[in-house]
């Protein structure tokens, strides 16, 4: 006869799921019930509170839908999403490329191609920038026709899917690379946005009295084959919350700011970023990131 006190019980959950077939299942059980054992007896968690925790999750999981993912956005604000990656990027793979950012909600396969120094711009208006560079490997060799997916929001903090109807695509693009992973091409200069604030993850944001704010942006998507999918954004260092992202995505090495004059600018009359992507070879399978899961999901918008 087990008779559990506040400590025993943690044993006692472990000694039940030892059989665990899968190992790592295993592992990762075992350590959540510890930690969340731990939790709980550090805050003195009451049953009232506990109850309004579960309230909580059910309403994160009631606000998911086929085009929208509460609980990805709340292990964003959590910083969950930014550990795993943080924790993914520094296994697996040759040599530290580019830094990585989280893919957000916004990403869609398929946008439209561009040619090298075409714009993403297709309808919407705002002062254009340059954005070139070169796709390299880690000894600096350039990838020929590396691809680049770009996404971001136009010059009033809207991504296509909050501006226009779904079917239209805008600020949003591929190209290829040239022969020597060379790339150019333009958009707008982004504004910053705030996350979805309409669900229960905003609606906990806001009591914890946090902006809600992303820092203006650029997503970036860079494939090769042969080398570990580079999924990043550029910060510009001239926003007001690039210290406080919301969901923790800045790095330093991923602040930009445009400029003009800047040497080998391919379109020196337009303020321009010069930035190059180093790709890492994959050694262990790589495997997806937080926010890239298959379906690839938007926001209700
Ligand atoms: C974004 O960058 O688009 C994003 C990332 C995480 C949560 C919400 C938006
Ligand atoms: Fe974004």
């Amino acid at each position: 006869m087990q008779d559990l006190d506040a400590n025993g019980i943690t044993d006692a959950v472990i000694e039940q799921m030892a059989q665990t077939p899968d190992p790592r299942m295993r592992e990762i059980m075992e350590a959540a019930v510890r930690h969340l054992h731990a939790f709980a007896r550090e805050v003195k968690l009451t049953p009232d509170e506990w109850l309004k925790g579960i309230a909580f999750l059910t309403a994160v999981g009631q606000a998911c839908s086929p085009i929208r993912q509460e609980f990805i956005l709340l292990s964003d604000v959590l910083g969950l999403s930014r550990l795993v990656n943080v924790m993914h990027d520094a296994t697996g793979r040759e040599a530290a490329g580019t830094e990585t950012s989280l893919l957000g909600p916004f990403f869609r396969e398929q946008a439209p191609k561009i040619e090298l120094g075409g714009s993403i711009a297709y309808a919407s208006k705002g002062p254009e920038i340059v954005i070139f560079g070169q796709v390299t490997d880690a000894d600096g060799k350039g990838i020929a026709h590396a691809t680049i997916d770009v996404w971001q929001t136009d010059a009033e903090g809207m991504y296509d899917l909050q501006a226009h109807d779904p079917t239209v695509m805008e600020m949003r693009g591929q190209l290829a690379c040239d022969a020597e992973g060379r790339f150019h091409f333009r958009t707008l200069k982004p504004l910053g946005y705030s996350i979805p604030m309409d669900g229960p993850v905003g609606a906990m944001v806001r009591q914890q009295d946090r902006h809600g704010f992303r820092p203006a942006h650029i997503h970036i998507l860079v494939a090769a084959p042969g080398f570990r999918e580079l999924v990043t954004a550029l910060y510009f260092a001239d926003d007001a919350h690039v210290d406080s992202d919301t969901v923790f995505g800045v790095s330093k090495s991923l602040v930009i700011q445009e400029a003009l004059g800047l040497p080998d600018a391919p379109m020196p009359g337009i303020p321009s970023i010069r930035y190059d992507f180093t790709m890492s070879r994959d050694t262990a399978g790589g495997g997806g990131r937080v926010g890239s899961d298959p379906s690839r999901l938007v926001p209700a918008g």
